[in-house]
């Protein structure tokens, strides 16, 4: 029997697996290099890929590290091609968590109610 059916069943991971750049973490979607650039010189680029959100929420993001990091303020257009990568890249992702633990299954507390 033909191998040839196994192996197609491995393409779509192959094909759709966006490419990571080694060096920083970044997944190569458009509009990387400016991520590259701009959002690892004062933490590793790793903070930005460990975040998830949309478009404003990352906008806001934005604007609290330059009101209050002192980032520098962006070119419109070089802004719209951060937050469009960053929302295209790291969107939400509402399973992240686990559910929490029901109350009955938590462990049974020696500390007398307050
Ligand atoms: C001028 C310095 C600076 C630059 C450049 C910078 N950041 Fe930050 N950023 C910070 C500081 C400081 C923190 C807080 C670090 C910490 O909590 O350890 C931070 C935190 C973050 C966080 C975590 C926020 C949170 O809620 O925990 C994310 C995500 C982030 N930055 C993304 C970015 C992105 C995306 C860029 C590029 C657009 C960028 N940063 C560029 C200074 C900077």
């Amino acid at each position: 029997m033909s191998r040839f059916p196994a192996l197609l069943l491995l393409l779509p991971a192959a094909v759709f697996a966006a490419e990571t750049d080694p060096a920083t973490g970044l997944l190569k979607n458009p509009g990387w290099e400016q991520v590259r650039a701009h959002c690892g010189g004062c933490h590793s680029h790793a903070l930005v890929t460990s975040q998830r959100a949309d478009r404003s929420t990352w906008l806001d993001i934005i604007r609290w590290m330059q009101e209050t990091q002192n980032l520098w303020q962006f070119q419109p257009e070089v802004e719209s091609q951060i937050l469009d990568y960053l929302a295209a890249s790291y969107p939400p992702q509402p399973n992240r968590r686990r559910a929490p633990i029901p109350p009955g299954l938590m462990p049974k507390t020696t500390e007398p109610d307050i």
